[in-house]
């Protein structure tokens, strides 16, 4: 009986260790500082006449093509181009099946000077009513030098729709900028949110002013004419050059960059929201105003409001300066932009923030840091199932180089970090969850570093969950997608295992 009495208690005590281990173990919250350290290729921009930057053949011949979504529910497109001789014609020419081009739609023409800089002729055209779920062919500018593409439309807006987005900031034109946007077009993905910091054509002036916006346009139409990039203007689109006499923000970048800002009832091209497949998508400009009753500020508070999480579950916010940084680059820079909005970040479950700027990685937990007043003490960061996650994708790979001094320590706050080019992708499976991967280019390869899976923030409530449950979870099966293993457990809960890669 005494032996049996040990023996309960032996088991009771390992057993009680192994409770406290776990419990250890799910306490521990620290955040990771890569030491990762890598070669790469210098900070300089590509020359221009590298075939990087290739002018299509023939007189007039359209270049720099670039499509974007037209309107708010994703049956439009915006096709833009550059004619660089002459006006051209601003008709596209679309339809269902390669060389038959049963519809055409007239577009613009505009050119500009910037200082002595004097644009191409800049084309867009509003293509629209159109079905989802489609590949379409294009065809623009005439005779011998028209040239070709095609797009997808998403599928149409429902809560459970997959769907995935690619995620690329500062991206620049520099070798490294190059191996980003290669590594990006083998991801798959369908659309990029573009967080801002394109062409840095701003680093030049007086006799090379305004070149490097060609050349940036020409670097990445192996995939802006063929997918929507979603796009945010960064600090290098503002182009103020008072010393030229150029005084007018970002006048290079709304010349040849537009977005449907319209369709939102926004006032700005600079922040705007569109809904594509499972996600309502809000851009906001770090660089217009947003204190209290601002248009930017009115526009936002009216849009959150406009979200349907039962129809689109994802709500995702683009920016350029992040709110959470722990990079010694713009550090604070984003503080006055989270006073103001992050309350609102939290109340309406925000998913996901993606912010640029600084030319690393970083990824936060949730966290928030609304309780401070000038009235109380409380002014850190605490857990907060209610907030966002904060990700800093400002590492396209620009002539400005790796921000690679993080501050030390790293802040609770912060999950993961390090100062490598790469860019990231989020794929929605459902309404409940999101695989989201952040990728290294190691030298030339792409190497998925940072992984996790986003448990979306309006579906985790018990409640919904339980609805969920009698509609939705049954349908899940086991899948393995890239290193992750998804499978439905009862009916219920979602089993994800990590995968040997
Ligand atoms: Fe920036």
């Amino acid at each position: 009986m005494a032996v049996v009495t040990t023996r309960q208690s032996m088991l009771f005590q390992v057993i009680l260790a192994f409770v406290l281990f776990l419990s250890i173990l799910n306490n521990v919250n620290a955040g990771i500082t890569s030491t990762f350290i890598r070669s790469e290729w210098p900070a300089t921009d590509i020359p221009l006449d590298n075939e990087a930057f290739a002018v299509p053949n023939g007189h007039n011949a359209p270049q720099q093509v670039h499509i974007t979504q037209g309107d708010y529910d994703g049956r439009s497109v915006i096709i833009s181009w550059v004619s660089p001789d002459e006006p051209g014609s601003s008709k596209v020419h679309y339809g269902k099946s390669e060389n038959n081009y049963e519809f055409t739609a007239e577009g613009t023409v505009n050119n500009y000077t910037f200082y002595k800089y004097k644009s191409g002729y800049i084309h867009h055209c509003l293509v629209d009513n159109l079905e989802y779920s489609t590949k379409y062919y294009y065809k623009i500018g005439s005779g011998d030098t028209a040239r070709e593409f095609w797009f997808e439309t998403p599928p149409e807006i429902n809560p459970d729709t997959p769907y995935k987005f690619g995620i690329i900031g500062d991206l620049g034109q520099t070798y490294n900028s190059l191996s980003t946007l290669e590594h990006y077009i083998q991801s798959g993905a369908k659309a990029v949110l573009f967080l801002g910091d394109l062409s840095y054509a701003d680093r030049y002036d007086y006799n090379d002013i305004g070149l490097r916006w060609d050349t940036w346009g020409r670097f990445v139409e192996r995939s802006t004419a063929y997918q929507p990039w979603i796009w945010n203007a960064g600090n290098h689109e503002i182009d103020y050059f008072p010393h030229l006499e150029e005084v007018t923000p970002f006048k290079n970048y709304l010349e040849r960059y537009t977005t449907p800002y319209k369709a939102c009832k926004s006032s700005s091209p600079l922040w705007y929201a569109i809904r594509r497949a499972s996600a309502h998508i809000i851009v906001l400009s770090s660089y217009s105003p947003f204190v209290k009753y601002t248009p930017q500020w009115t526009w936002l508070r009216e849009e959150l409001k406009r979200v349907d999480r039962e129809k689109t579950p994802w709500l995702i916010v683009l920016m350029h300066v992040p709110i959470y940084n722990s990079n010694s680059a713009h550090f604070m820079e984003g503080e006055s932009m989270r006073s103001v909005f992050e309350s609102w970040f939290v109340e309406y479950k925000v998913d996901v923030i993606f912010a640029g700027h600084v030319h690393a990685y970083e990824r936060s937990y949730r966290i928030s840091n609304i309780r401070y007043n000038i009235t109380s003490g409380d002014a850190y960061p605490v857990p907060d199932k209610s907030a966002p996650v904060y990700i800093t994708v400002g590492d396209g790979g620009n002539q400005e180089g790796l921000a690679d001094r993080f501050l030390d320590p790293q802040p609770e706050y912060s999950a993961f970090r390090e100062a490598s080019y790469g860019h990231s992708t989020l794929e929605i499976m459902n309404r409940t969850h999101a695989l989201y991967h952040w990728n290294r280019n190691d030298d030339g390869k792409k190497l998925a570093t940072d992984a996790f899976v986003l448990r979306n923030q309006y579906w985790a409530n018990n409640q919904r969950r339980r609805k969920l449950k009698k509609h939705y979870l049954r349908s899940i099966q086991l899948k393995r997608i890239g290193y992750w293993l998804i499978r439905s457990k009862g009916s219920q809960s979602i089993v994800i295992h990590r995968l040997h890669p």
